[in-house]
């Protein structure tokens, strides 16, 4: 008998173009794509050329005009911390998101305009999202998280003509005015918006810079509601800035018509959701989760999408999750493992799961960061339902490897997040771009052409796309994550193989703490790690090496350098410990060890390596590292 996972792989492998071309006459196009797979410019791969759509008209209109399912539910939006929970229809939201995109023209943006949204997760940040691809406009939604430099690099590489914000966002009890934040950062940024568009919450309200500044409600009622605008496939939906190696973010460019076909098949086939199921991604609009599963999949496929502006715990108890599943009968959810594992850490016997009626909930999806078998497993034995580990990034837009509910599921084996998902050609190659056989670990990768909704470049960037992507494995796309994949096809991601680190879900670059380091007066030279946390997965930690003569106290300028990192990069670092060592480990060509102190930090084993240039450096960082409160291995 055949098996559809098998046969759905093979097609879209060795006949990607019949098998998306297929996929695409699920959508709503104005005019059908010339060619659906364009090689002609490679390595740059573009998907539809020719085509023309809309991808607004395609999460809303097509279902309230086309499909008559305009009185279903689109959107709830669940808020434990302002006690709101508000529902809008295809038709509410349509005519919400179209009378945004009236205000956005109005202040002048067209096609082609980037927009900046800097918003907590209300359903503002959504409805701003579909009125940009209502216009063609091109969006770039900024994490709340980050700190006001963080928002000027990304402003000075977009150059928006407005920015849409809020007066503040609510971090479980704590109020966070974001009109200082957005303010500070256009005063950094040397590319100045004309206009910003303030989101008024009820919490705080925020004074607006005159000339400048509209208030949200005030735009609504000026504009009228805008139509869909026709967009190439080919044209630009929105730019996501993810870390890099450095402290410059790259800008990932996510084009309209690969993205939209791509995102609506992923539905049935990995998630195995219909229409009118409700569908929940407990993630954050500014991360890639949130793009593609919180706004544009779900929506895409009619169904229902939750938003959710609290935490896992605190808002008010580690019961939330059990409330809002029961509650609004969510079918699937899909967050990243920490929050589960800060649900387990309250609640380890699962007494608040028992107080919840949730016969409707059917899976749970984790991505993110690896699935550790421990959360898994308390997730299956507690909720009694599969629970799916998959494999993605910003980058890819959506799952390189899942078990597709959809299609086959497979039996889980912990630690993998299952198979490549069809459209993902998945290899593990050596140093010298060499397949290497089944259970050797390698770098993951995967050949070209990456499927429709994956990056097609970095924003103005080509050269920064090839050299970070493709130069490395010539064919393939680099993930930059090591893995392997064994003998049945399951594939296991093991660690990335450059500075990312992941800190509760948030992807950070530890050489861009490093460079804010770096900045101090007093600091000659620093090293940022990733050690291993209960909770968030990895937490960074600093090494500061002095400049010769400095006098003062260490306790003094490790203050300060946290400081500087919760001011330049933001909150969400979670930069909250750093030692001062007199040297910092080295080859002898210069090379900071950096593996060899995270491994002492994770109490693993290492081999001393023989190029080090002076070994007795590793007995500071030990003491260091037990200062710290972290374990001290020995080789
Ligand atoms: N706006 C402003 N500040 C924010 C913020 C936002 N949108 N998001 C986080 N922060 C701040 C927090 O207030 C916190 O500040 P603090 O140092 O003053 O306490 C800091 O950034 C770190 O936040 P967070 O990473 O959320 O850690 P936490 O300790 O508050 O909570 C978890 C831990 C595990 C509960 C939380 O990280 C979580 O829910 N993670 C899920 C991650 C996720 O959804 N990832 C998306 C990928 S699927
Ligand atoms: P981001 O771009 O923020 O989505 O982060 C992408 C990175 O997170 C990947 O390159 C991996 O290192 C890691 N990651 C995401 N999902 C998983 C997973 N399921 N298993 C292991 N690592 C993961």
């Amino acid at each position: 008998m055949s098996n559809p996972y098998e046969t759905t792989y093979q097609e879209s492998i060795n006949n990607p173009e019949e098998f998306w071309g297929k996929a695409a006459e699920d959508c709503y196009w104005l005019k059908k794509w010339d060619k659906v797979l364009d090689d002609t410019k490679k390595p740059f791969y573009r998907w539809f050329t020719g085509g023309e759509m809309n991808t607004c008209y395609n999460a809303l209109d097509c279902h309230v005009d086309v499909e008559g399912r305009g009185d279903r539910t689109a959107l709830i939006y669940d808020s434990p911390v302002t006690n709101t929970v508000a529902r809008y229809t295809y038709a509410e939201l349509r005519d919400e998101v179209a009378l945004f995109a009236g205000g956005l023209s109005r202040l002048g943006a067209t096609k082609g305009d980037r927009i900046i949204i800097y918003m907590p997760m209300i359903p503002e940040a959504v409805i701003a999202m579909l009125a940009c691809a209502r216009i063609g406009a091109i969006h770039s939604v900024v994490f709340g998280g980050f700190a006001a430099k963080e928002l000027a690099t990304r402003i000075d590489d977009a150059r928006p003509k407005i920015i849409v914000s809020a007066s503040c966002g609510i971090e479980v009890k704590k109020i966070i005015p974001y009109k200082p934040l957005l303010d500070a950062a256009i005063d950094i940024a040397s590319s100045k918006p004309e206009k910003c568009v303030i989101f008024q919450r009820t919490q705080l309200t925020a004074q607006l810079t005159k000339d400048r500044d509209i208030d949200w409600g005030d735009l609504m009622k000026e504009s009228s509601p805008a139509a869909c605008v026709p967009v190439l496939a080919t044209d630009p939906l929105y730019i996501l800035y993810t870390s890099g190696t450095t402290g410059q973010p790259k800008g990932v460019v996510r084009d309209n018509g690969g993205h939209m076909v791509a995102l609506k098949w992923s539905m049935k086939a990995i998630y195995d959701i219909d229409k009118d199921d409700v569908w929940w991604s407990a993630s954050d609009v500014g991360w890639v989760v949130g793009h593609s599963y919180i706004v544009y999949a779900p929506l895409f496929k009619g169904c229902t999408t939750v938003i959710f502006e609290g935490k896992p715990v605190g808002t008010p108890d580690a019961g939330v999750f059990w409330r809002i599943i029961a509650q609004h009968k969510v079918k699937c959810m899909f967050t990243a493992p920490t929050a589960y594992r800060a649900i387990k850490r309250e609640d380890p016997r699962g007494e608040m799961i028992k107080q919840h009626d949730l016969s409707h909930f059917k899976i749970l999806f984790l991505a993110g960061e690896r699935s550790d078998p421990a959360t898994v497993q308390w997730s299956e034995h507690n909720l009694g339902v599969p629970v799916i580990d998959h494999w993605w990034q910003t980058e890819t837009g959506w799952a390189i490897a899942a078990n597709c509910m959809g299609l086959k599921p497979f039996p889980v084996k912990y630690g993998s997040p299952t198979k490549a998902v069809p459209g993902w050609d998945v290899q593990v190659l050596d140093l010298d771009n060499q397949k290497l056989p089944a259970g050797e670990i390698g770098a993951l990768s995967v050949a070209l052409p990456l499927p429709p909704g994956a990056l097609v470049t970095l924003w103005e960037n080509d050269d920064r796309f090839i050299e970070a992507y493709l130069r490395e494995f010539p064919g393939y796309y680099k993930t930059a994550d090591a893995g392997m994949i064994d003998d049945e096809g399951y594939i296991y991601v093991m660690s990335r193989t450059d500075d990312i680190i992941n800190v509760a879900g948030h992807r950070l670059s530890t050489g861009g703490m490093e460079e804010v380091l770096a900045a101090h007066p007093d600091v000659a030279e620093a090293a940022v790690l990733g050690v291993h946390d209960a909770l968030k997965g990895q937490i960074p930690v600093g090494f500061l090496v002095l400049n010769s003569g400095v006098t003062r106290d260490h306790d003094e300028i490790i203050k300060e350098v946290i400081a500087m990192v919760r001011n330049q990069i933001g909150p969400v670092a979670a930069f909250k410990s750093a030692a001062v060592v007199k040297r910092l480990p080295k080859t002898r060509s210069g090379k900071i060890l950096r593996g060899i102190i995270q491994k002492m930090a994770d109490n693993q084993e290492y081999n001393m390596p023989a190029t080090i240039d002076d070994p007795v450096i590793l007995d500071e960082i030990g003491e260091a590292l037990e200062g710290l409160g972290l374990a001290k291995a020995r080789s």
